[in-house]
């Protein structure tokens, strides 16, 4: 098992480049299957549920070429096989976007479906409703979602919900349905938009992504393309609360300032200065942070996928501040481990409370899921001392060269596997 072994209290100071966005790209390269003509897809982030995925396409038939560690060549023209089950697509959530794109093209998909989550229940009833709704059969059996119909047809659909994984699995499918369908109470995420684009770009017929109705003609046939996915808004959010936490002053290259609206009206607020650039953020944190309250929400709300990284901000920010959990029920589960950090914070039902102390010293804690990981980096970053993150495994999902990235703005952090290892950075740096 991998850990970050991260001395902290060094400023981050710098420039870093952010990837592509991960939950733009799950769906793209889903959505990707969906012609029988080579699609190109760029940008990708180089991270493990990318590789999971790809390797659960090529598995059902699909020609993967990878071009380099972010561009890959898809061909979907030789799947077979419409059964999609190993013991890493069980791993990943968004496994589900197959569902949708090979529903949309074949009329048929057997996906495994994930199991239970870190970060609470994830029900998939809303992508269940939406298939049924454009004419599918969908039955869970033996730990998969089988879904078939001899066809799709153009509905209209009300989302009781905003779910991101549902406007767009239903998105996908609707796209080779006969007529029109219309989504109401649709998610508007940026990564929304660019699975609409990218399918758009091959040839289907979606308008109104974006705002809460997405409005959708399908086509019988989707053709070639070539696209490049957006910059992910949650690393570089996790990079500006970094540069929060240490008092730093990092330069964010390749972003788009308006998606990170929510992240930044947060950062001012407690003291920070934000400068946004075409494609650059600057985040500069110079003065005493201060206290605020947040809760999450669908976009353009504040992310639920920035609340711990936020809550580690505040967590040595002066005064009191509320966290409030919306989204999923689950997601404090960091809390203990900052604790451990010294943090003064008690949870309520899905409120965090949070009574800001002057800094953390480094200790040994565990990444409960992705995000939270990312925090908990964060705050080692931060803290006085050695702090020994354990089960990184969870933030490989999601951050590419993490480490290098962080290192390269003057961060003391490793990626170690041994005791040996840890002894031997605290002897480096101390
Ligand atoms: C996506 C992101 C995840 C992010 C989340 C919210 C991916 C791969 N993951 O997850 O990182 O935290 O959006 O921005 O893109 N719900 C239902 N029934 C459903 C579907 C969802 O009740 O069928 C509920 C969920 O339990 C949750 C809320 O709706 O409370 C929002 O979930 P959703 O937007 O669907 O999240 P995901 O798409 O799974």
């Amino acid at each position: 098992m991998e850990q970050y072994v991260i001395k902290g209290g060094i400023p981050l100071v710098g420039e870093v480049e952010i990837g592509g966005a991960k939950n733009a790209a799950l769906a793209i390269l889903s959505a990707a299957i969906m012609t029988d003509e080579t699609v190109t897809i760029d940008n990708l982030p180089n991270v493990r549920d990318i590789n999971v995925l790809l390797d659960a396409i090529r598995e059902i038939g699909a020609q993967v070429q990878r071009v380099d560690a972010h561009t890959v060549k898809i061909n979907g023209s030789f799947i077979r096989d419409f059964n999609v089950d190993n013991e890493f697509i069980r791993k990943i959530r968004a496994s589900y976007y197959l569902i949708g794109a090979m529903l949309g093209k074949y009329k048929k998909a057997e996906v495994a479906l994930p199991g239970g989550c870190n970060i609470g229940s994830r029900p998939i009833d809303l992508h269940m409703k939406g298939f049924r709704a454009l004419g599918a059969t969908v039955d869970i059996e033996h730990g998969m979602l089988i879904a078939s119909a001899e066809r799709l047809k153009g509905t209209h659909i009300y989302l009781d919900k905003v779910s991101v994984g549902a406007t767009i699995n239903i998105m996908m499918a609707a796209s080779m349905a006969e007529g029109k369908t219309i989504i109401e109470n649709a998610a508007k995420e940026p990564h929304v938009v660019d699975v609409a684009n990218f399918l758009n770009s091959m040839g289907a017929n979606i308008r109104g992504a974006g705002t809460d109705v997405i409005r959708i003609v399908g086509v019988e046939k989707l053709h070639k393309t070539e696209y490049s996915v957006i910059p992910d808004q949650i690393e570089a959010g996790t990079f500006m609360f970094a540069a929060a936490a240490t008092k730093g002053d990092i330069m964010l290259k390749n972003v788009i300032p308006k998606h990170l609206e929510a992240t930044t009206a947060k950062l001012l607020e407690i003291g920070c200065e934000v400068e946004e650039f075409d494609d650059a953020v600057r985040v500069v944190a110079s003065k005493p942070l201060h206290h605020t309250q947040v809760t999450t929400l669908p976009y353009p709300g504040f992310p639920t996928d920035m609340q711990p990284q936020m809550a580690v901000v505040l967590g040595i920010a002066t005064g009191t501040s509320t966290v409030t959990e919306s989204i999923f029920e689950n997601r404090f589960k960091y809390v203990d481990e900052l604790t451990r950090m010294g943090a003064n914070i008690k949870v309520e039902s899905n409120i965090a409370i949070i009574n800001g102390v002057d800094r953390y010293t480094g200790a040994r804690v565990n990444a409960p899921d992705l995000r939270a990981g990312a925090a908990l980096v964060i705050a080692g970053l931060a803290a006085e001392g050695i702090t020994v993150v354990d089960d990184i495994y969870y933030i490989e999902r999601g951050y590419e060269d993490f480490e290098h990235k962080l290192s390269s703005l003057g961060a003391l952090i490793e990626k170690v596997s041994t005791e040996k290892e840890i002894k031997k950075f605290t002897l480096k740096v101390s």
